[in-house]
Formats: C-alpha cells, sequence, structure tokens
C-alpha cells in the first residue's frame, strides 16, 4: 500500500501500515487486486456474505487498498452524520471523482464544505424551484406525449437517460442554451462515463481520456458563459444563471472556477442519479399492476386536465407515489456504497481504527437488513408511512445520505420524479413481458443491464 501523504488545502494524512488493520475480521483477497473482482461480480451478496462471516465491521482489500466497511444504521450515523468530524470526504471521494470533478461540493471537506452549501444553497430556494419545475413539466409532458403516440415495446433505461439529460440542458442551462447543446451534452455524458471507468489514467482510447477532453470542453464553456449570464441581470430562470449570481457570506460572487466546478458536480450529482432510480421505480410499477393502479388514482384525484401544468400543491398531494418511489430507492439506492477517509484514531464497536483508513458505509446493505426491514426483497412502499418511518433508526433508510453532506437535490429528484409520475400514469400504463426479470447491475450505480425491457400503452 502507498505510503505517501495525500496532501489537500484542508487536511493532510498518511494511509495506516497494512498490518495495522490486522486486528479488524476480514480477509483481502489476491494480491494487487484484492477483493475488487468478487464486488464488481455481484456487490450485494460479496458484502452479505461478509458481513455474515465476520460481523457489521471489517476488513477488506479494495481498488489497491485496505479498507474497512462499516455496515447498519449505527455505522451511518457514525460516519455520515459525523458530529465529531473525523471523517473525510475530499479524501473518500477524492480517488473516484478527484479528477473529473475536482471540487464539487462533495469533495469539499467541514467549514470550506460548509461555505460553499450555504452559497450554492440559493439555487435550491422555493423561488428557483419553481421555475425548475415549470423547465421540468413542460420537457416531461412533451415527451410522454411522444411516447403515447407510438406505444408499444421499448427500453426504458436508455429513454429515462436521454430524457434525464434533455431535461437537465433546459433546468440547469436554461432553454435558450441554443446549437451547442449538443456537444455540451455529449461533453458532459463524457464526463460521467469516465467518472466510473475501469481505467483510471486517461489513456489514449480510454473513457478516461475521453472525460477529461469532455471536462476541458465545459470548462470552457461555462467560462464563456459566466460573463453573459451576469450581464443578463439576475432574471435567468436556469440554475447555472442562478451560480452566477450567488454569492459568498462575504458579498462576494462565486469564482469562475467555483461556478464550474459546481456546475459540473451537480450535473453528474443528477443525472445518473435520477435515470438509476426513475428505471428502477417504473421498472417496480410494472411488476406491481396493482401499485400502478393505485398511484394512477392518486394522480386522477388530482383533477388536473392533460395540458394543464403541474403545480407544486400537486406534487404535494401525491404522497403514495413519494412513497413507492422511496421503496424503489430502498430495493436500489442509486449511490450504493458512500467512501470516506478517517482523519483521526477512533473507536468502533470495540475495534480501534487509526486516522487516515479508508472506510465504506453502504446503504444497499442497510436498505436489505432482514430484521428492519421484514421481506427485504419485496416492492412494499407502505413501509414509507409516518407511522412505519417512525418506528425505524433514522439511519436506516439512507439513499440521499444524511448529516452535512446530505444530497443538495433532494427536493430537485422528488420534484422530478413526482413530475413525471403524474404525466406518465395520467397517460400510459406500463407492463412486463410475461416471465421476464429484469437482471440489475448494482455497482457503482444501479442499472438494467439490457436496458429493461417494457411495454407502454396509452391508458
Ligand atoms: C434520486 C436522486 C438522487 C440520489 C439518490 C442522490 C444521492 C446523493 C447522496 C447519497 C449524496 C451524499 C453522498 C455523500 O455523503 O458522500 C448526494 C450528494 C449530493 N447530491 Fe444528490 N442524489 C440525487 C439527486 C441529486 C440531484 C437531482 C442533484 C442536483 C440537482 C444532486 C446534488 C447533490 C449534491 C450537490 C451533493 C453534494 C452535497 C454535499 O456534499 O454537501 N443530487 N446525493
Amino acid at each position: 500500500m502507498s505510503m505517501q501523504s495525500v496532501a489537500s488545502p484542508a487536511i493532510s494524512f498518511t494511509p495506516p501500515k497494512r498490518n495495522s488493520l490486522t486486528h479488524i475480521p476480514g480477509d483481502e483477497g489476491w494480491p494487487l487486486i484484492g477483493k475488487t473482482l468478487e464486488i464488481l461480480a455481484d456487490p450485494k451478496g460479496q458484502v452479505e456474505r461478509q458481513a455474515a462471516r465476520y460481523g457489521l465491521v471489517y476488513r477488506s482489500h479494495i481498488f489497491g487498498e485496505t479498507s474497512l466497511s462499516l455496515l447498519g444504521p449505527e455505522a451511518n450515523e457514525l460516519v455520515l452524520f459525523d458530529q465529531a468530524k473525523q471523517f473525510s470526504s475530499t479524501h473518500g471521494w477524492g480517488r473516484i471523482l478527484g479528477l473529473l470533478f475536482p471540487r464539487g461540493l462533495m469533495l469539499l471537506d467541514f467549514e470550506e464544505h460548509r461555505l460553499h452549501r450555504r452559497a450554492l444553497s440559493v439555487a435550491f430556494k422555493s423561488g428557483p424551484m419553481k421555475s425548475y419545475l415549470a423547465a421540468l413539466d413542460t420537457g416531461i409532458a412533451a415527451r410522454v406525449a411522444q411516447w403515447k403516440a407510438r406505444p408499444g415495446p421499448m427500453l426504458f433505461y436508455p429513454a429515462m437517460k436521454q430524457l434525464t439529460l434533455d431535461l437537465a440542458a433546459t433546468s440547469f442551462l436554461g432553454a435558450d442554451i441554443g446549437p451547442e447543446v449538443d456537444e455540451i451534452t455529449r461533453a458532459f455524458v463524457d464526463m460521467v462515463a469516465a467518472s466510473v471507468a475501469v481505467i483510471r489514467k486517461p489513456l489514449p482510447g480510454t473513457a478516461m481520456a475521453r472525460g477529461v477532453r469532455g471536462r476541458k470542453r465545459i470548462v470552457a464553456y461555462f467560462s464563456e458563459q459566466i460573463p453573459i449570464r451576469r450581464a443578463k441581470g439576475s432574471g435567468g430562470e436556469d440554475l447555472f444563471s442562478q451560480l452566477c449570481h450567488a454569492t459568498h457570506e462575504d458579498g462576494a460572487l462565486l469564482s469562475t472556477q467555483d461556478i464550474v466546478d459546481h456546475m459540473s458536480f451537480l450535473m453528474m450529482a443528477a443525472h445518473d442519479t435520477l435515470t438509476s432510480s426513475l428505471s428502477s421505480f417504473v421498472g417496480a410499477l410494472a411488476a406491481h399492476p396493482q401499485w400502478q393502479d393505485k398511484l394512477r388514482g392518486e394522480v386522477t384525484a388530482l383533477g388536473v386536465a392533460t395540458g394543464e401544468a403541474t403545480t407544486f400543491d400537486n406534487l404535494e398531494a401525491m404522497p403514495l407515489s413519494e412513497m413507492a418511489f422511496k421503496e424503489a430507492m430502498r430495493l436500489k439506492p442509486p449511490v450504493p456504497s458512500i467512501p470516506r477517509r478517517t482523519i483521526r484514531d477512533l473507536t468502533f464497536k470495540g475495534y480501534a481504527i487509526p486516522a487516515g483508513t479508508m472506510v465504506g458505509v453502504n446503504p444497499l446493505f442497510s436498505h436489505h437488513m432482514p430484521e428492519i426491514w421484514p421481506d427485504p426483497e419485496r416492492f412494499d412502499p407502505m413501509r414509507f408511512t409516518d407511522e412505519a418511518q417512525r418506528g425505524r433508526h433514522r439511519f436506516a433508510w439512507v439513499p440521499f445520505g444524511g448529516g452535512a453532506h446530505m444530497c443538495l437535490g433532494l427536493h430537485f429528484a422528488y420534484m422530478q420524479a413526482k413530475c413525471f409520475t403524474r404525466h406518465f400514469l395520467q397517460n400510459l400504463t406500463v407492463s412486463l413481458e410475461p416471465g421476464y426479470t429484469p437482471d440489475w447491475q448494482m455497482w457503482p450505480i444501479p442499472k438494467p443491464r439490457d436496458g429493461l425491457r417494457v411495454t407502454l400503452s396509452p391508458v
């Protein structure tokens, strides 16, 4: 294992020696590759088998480094809530996202993170959110109308990916982005694809090389646009225009570099997570027609005619849809594991964990613990009634993380999900071929291996 110090403006640390973790149960698999291939092949099963063998704290060797899995709600609370400020997100996510999304909000720590989160939060207040809803609503209504005009079999996942990308172009960048839209979205897609690429060096011909090139293009685009957006005044209704006018606590505008880094990260954070969660949600509704009917009943009860816009109040009146979406994210959390690095020595469940240790919490595991979720593989939105939720540990269900880094786009995600549900179920029914069970790859982001074959029919 590398002993070199990893420096950051905020913290530096020296990863612990390999033998300093040997008091923690676990096994590290093959030399060099460790457990990486086993985990890639079956991330859920592998963690469940290791937990059954070693318990909720165990040692492993992934991506070239000894690391610890800390499992279950208590571990989620310790690491994500991080009251004692002992876990670095910068040095947890940095190895995965640092090259493509340096200084994205999730890659900042502690006081610096707090300052930037505060500056960004203006873009998520109710005024701007209403503008994003209007953009989402128009885009979703138009796409659902296209699907309705050509019913029959379709691959849902790529269609959802395209829709989320198109929606991001208008709600994040503005309706008047112009002829560059295709080039910019292509550059962005390359960046996102590279963030989960297996080969981490930008060697010619690799996804990482395309990602790095995409980043250059995106940086150039945002840098050129910032003065234009600022000159237009503060009325811009898209997220980018909001950030161009966002300020720090002392009133200073964010720097060009900050806006570039935050915009790239926000688009990445929104894109695959929404594609994944909305695909698993629609897959669940297709497999459970009785729930699909219930949600359609909820949509019909809104009393909104097909051509009418969706309002905030409409979304508020869709609690069953929200519960079903939550249940879909329980079964397939879009961020199935969350990395951090300890910056101090600490003890958890009696185990001494030295500073510099890579640790991971695992929403995918927590969401399937049978002692918390009886019959865990069953789709049952009733697990999310207010009463059922009150009886559970508050860190048992963590698709959006928790604590200081809790997803900033959570309300945006619910808004897109419910707006989509409204148009989709008002116009279409979705079904699966008899006998077909979609096969999902669960890591790094849940995704149906065959694209999710569904059949759409007009209501
Ligand atoms: C269903 C959709 C989504 C899921 C499941 C999701 C999940 C998450 C999770 C688990 C984290 C925390 C990671 C950590 O603690 O290391 C996170 C952070 C974040 N998410 Fe989301 N996300 C979703 C959608 C979005 C959207 C739509 C946006 C933007 C519009 C967004 C923006 C962010 C940002 C900025 C952070 C970093 C927050 C911080 O570090 O303070 N996410 N998300």
